[in-house]
């Protein structure tokens, strides 16, 4: 089949490379001129485990091709997926000014049927003016069509994007039209021989799934940074609360975790534009605006704890370790680090930081600040620091050598914002240890 990706950022440079891994003929489309020549000169401009060789493949294959060129990409795809971004607008509402130019363009050029599938995260009622902007290009241009517009939410996750759709928990197609639901499954078809995954349902459904489950799984974080403030207060351990109540089948064991609250491209926006949806039809999601309010109030746990041992961090110097919103990718959008770098460096700190990925786009992230400096190494970033924040839960973080940390550290303080360790190792080691929702470990 032939199918253009609209947009070649995380979610459509690995659906375009995975649809052309079984066989497909996809042309990625994307208005960054600098983004499309780096794949076309055999580089990635995102890290994603596995991703770089998947699309070597494919395009050494003659499968997988790029191009800024708007008209050739709407001739190209009979299937023609929208996978631009959808940032929050001022008000928290989803900003479809990318989807909605992206549809125009469709109409704008298309000439035969052609189905438009919205991959983007897109509020309710998104595919039907995605319809009619297509349908007033048409009218300008003084020609008939043929065309149909389904939703296909992704599911997939940073860090783990390329094996997600490989092998999907779920496909979700919205549609009202059975050559386009035809088409979306045969498309589909290579990624669940093992069982069926697909739910077919019409556009509006589909289209709150998606919100429904980012909204889910941000409550889960929300609920438990709640509970470890409380456990915290109490003098209970959030990590022993963690295992009693995940083995409750009902409750599982996945998104459990205690720490410095979402980040990220999608729980943030995605939450905002779920509130902002409800009001606009006239109700309210008070459990989410809770959720948002306490993630916000979260990520501020970490400096807090740092100000409140050191009592000032003026001239003092932090080592953070992880700089991405979470583990596997390079992704620095609504990172906690963010606000714990800039909470310590508007306190008069500064900063050494390590990240085995993100540090480039940290750079560009932090351009704007002063008092950041990058290690190349987790031990380096620890050279003449005071105390250290561990941040984002990569592997090679999960058991470091406690007696080089505190020799290193001019205070053998470790702030912990994932819950890496054990307080009695750390004791043993030496270390002031302050994790989230346990109690502070001092030898
Ligand atoms: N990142 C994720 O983990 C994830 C997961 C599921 C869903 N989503 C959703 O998918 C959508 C895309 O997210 P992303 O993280 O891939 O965004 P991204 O910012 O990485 O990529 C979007 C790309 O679209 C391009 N673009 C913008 N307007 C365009 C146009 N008119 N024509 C062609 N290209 C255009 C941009 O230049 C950019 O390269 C969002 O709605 C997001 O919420 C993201």
């Amino acid at each position: 089949m032939k199918i253009t990706m609209v947009g070649t950022g995380y979610v459509g440079l690995v659906t375009g490379a995975c649809f052309a891994e079984v066989g497909n003929d996809v042309l990625c489309l994307d208005v960054d001129a600098a983004k499309i020549r780096k794949l076309e000169s055999g580089g990635i401009p995102i890290y994603e485990p596995g991703l770089a060789e998947v699309v070597k493949r494919n395009v050494a294959a003659g499968r997988l091709h790029f191009t800024t060129d708007a008209e050739r990409a709407v001739l190209f795809g009979t299937v023609q997926c929208i996978a631009v971004g959808t940032p929050p607008g001022e008000d928290g509402s989803a900003d479809l000014q990318h989807v909605i130019a992206a549809a125009r363009n469709i109409g704008r050029h298309i000439n035969e049927y052609r189905v438009v599938v919205d991959k983007s995260t897109v509020p309710v009622g998104t595919a039907d003016k995605v319809r009619a902007a297509i349908a007033e290009e048409l009218v300008k241009r003084g020609i008939k069509v043929p065309y149909a517009v389904v939703s296909n939410p992704e599911f997939l996750k940073e860090g783990a994007a390329v094996e997600d759709f490989m092998r999907p928990d779920r496909v979700v197609i919205g549609s009202d039209d059975a050559q386009a639901t035809q088409i979306m499954r045969t498309l589909y078809a290579p990624f669940q021989r093992n069982h069926e995954r697909l739910f077919l349902m019409d556009v509006r459904s589909a289209e709150l799934t998606k919100y429904a489950a980012n909204a889910m799984l941000a409550t889960r974080i929300s609920f438990m940074n709640e509970l470890a403030n409380l456990a915290e207060r109490l003098g209970a351990d959030i990590e022993e609360v963690r295992k009693g109540i995940g083995s409750d089948p009902r409750i599982g064991y996945q998104f459990l975790y205690a720490g410095i609250g979402y980040g990220g491209s999608c729980f943030p926006k995605d939450v905002k534009a779920l509130i902002h949806t409800a009001e606009a039809a006239g109700g309210t999601l008070p459990v989410l605006e809770a959720v948002e309010q306490v993630n916000t109030e979260q990520k501020h746990v970490l400096a807090r704890k740092i100000l409140k041992r050191f009592g000032r961090v003026s001239g003092k110097r932090i080592a953070v370790w992880g700089l991405a919103f979470k583990p596997n990718t390079d992704d620095m959008r609504e990172a906690p680090s963010q606000v714990l770098i800039e909470e310590l460096l508007s306190n008069g700190a500064t900063v050494s930081a390590y990240d085995p990925v993100a540090m480039p786009a940290a750079r560009l992230a932090f351009s704007n600040l002063k008092g950041i400096a990058y290690a190349d190494s987790p031990l380096g970033a620890l050279e003449g620091a005071d105390a250290l924040a561990v941040v984002t839960e990569w592997k090679e973080f999960r058991s470091p050598d406690f007696q080089e940390i505190r020799a290193r550290l001019k205070t053998p303080a470790v702030f912990d914002g994932r819950n890496l360790y054990d307080p009695e190792e750390m004791k043993r080691a030496g270390l002031e240890y302050y994790p989230v929702g346990r109690a502070a470990a001092r030898s």
